[in-house]
């Protein structure tokens, strides 16, 4: 909140839109980052180049994020249905992990953001996940944005593990069932500790969840953008979260 509240004095140097409300914007923001070879294909260029300018967007956009005090940001980076992408696609996506925290952890850790990752780090190759832990032990103790990395994630598998430990522990005797509660499965999902995102945004004119925070999204006001991931910007974060202000969450009540 404070690095936002010295921008906020600043909006119009920032590009921060002067009609953004200061005081309701959304804690948690999530994005499914869809568009990445269709931007690479208008351009003639190979998939990589559409998922290396995905990566420049990331930074963008995280930054941004920072500027105005959200909390959390969670980017869906590979599914866990991603696999199923030719080899060398793999492959290259395995990498950017790497090459992101190579040029950006510097300035993550300067700016006070905790990297987290959210997903299943079985079958990672060791060089992405060596990168991503570095990360996470050296920013652990930062406690400005979180940027979570859900990578290898799937929130049907997610659920699937919660459940599997709900009845081990009450097999166990650890639980009864009467004790079986909504805390109960969040606390073992992957987002243990996150609240729940305020905002979801898919890019690339899709309008699919794809396996994305299943039961987190409950009440998540939902925005698609017909942009590509390449071409997000800062300032399309700032039109999203004008979008949202202008919505009525009711959370089921009046
Ligand atoms: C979806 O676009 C995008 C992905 C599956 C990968 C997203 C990854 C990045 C943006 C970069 C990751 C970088 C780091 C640092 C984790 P698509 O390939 O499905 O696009 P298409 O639908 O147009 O083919």
């Amino acid at each position: 909140m404070s690095q936002f509240k010295t921008w906020f004095g600043k909006k119009k140097e920032a590009g921060i839109p002067e009609q953004l409300d200061e005081t309701n914007i959304p804690k948690h923001v999530a994005i499914i980052m869809d568009g990445n070879g269709r931007w690479a294909r208008r351009r003639g260029l190979p998939r990589a180049a559409g998922h290396h300018a995905g990566m420049k967007a990331i930074k963008r956009v995280t930054v941004a994020a920072d500027n105005i005090g959200v909390e959390v940001l969670s980017l869906y980076s590979f599914s866990t249905e991603n696999w199923k992408r030719p080899r060398d696609e793999v492959d290259y996506l395995m990498k950017l992990p790497q090459e992101f925290l190579a040029l950006e952890l510097d300035e993550l850790i300067e700016k006070n953001v905790r990297v987290r990752m959210t997903g299943w780090k079985e079958g990672v190759p060791a060089h992405t996940l060596g990168a991503v832990e570095e990360a996470v032990e050296k920013t652990k103790n930062n406690t400005g944005l979180i940027l979570n990395f859900a990578f290898n994630y799937g929130s049907r598998m997610e659920m699937m593990e919660a459940v599997r430990g709900i009845v081990k522990a009450v097999q166990s005797g650890e639980l009864t069932l009467e004790q079986v509660d909504e805390a109960s499965l969040e606390s073992r999902l992957q987002t243990a500790g996150l609240p729940d995102p305020d905002l979801l945004i898919r890019t690339s004119g899709e309008r699919r969840i794809s396996n994305f925070m299943l039961w987190q999204l409950a009440y998540t006001e939902l925005i698609f953008s017909d942009l590509y991931w390449p071409d997000f910007s800062d300032e399309h974060l700032y039109e999203a979260i004008l979008e949202y202000q202008s919505r009525n969450r009711r959370f089921g009540g009046l």
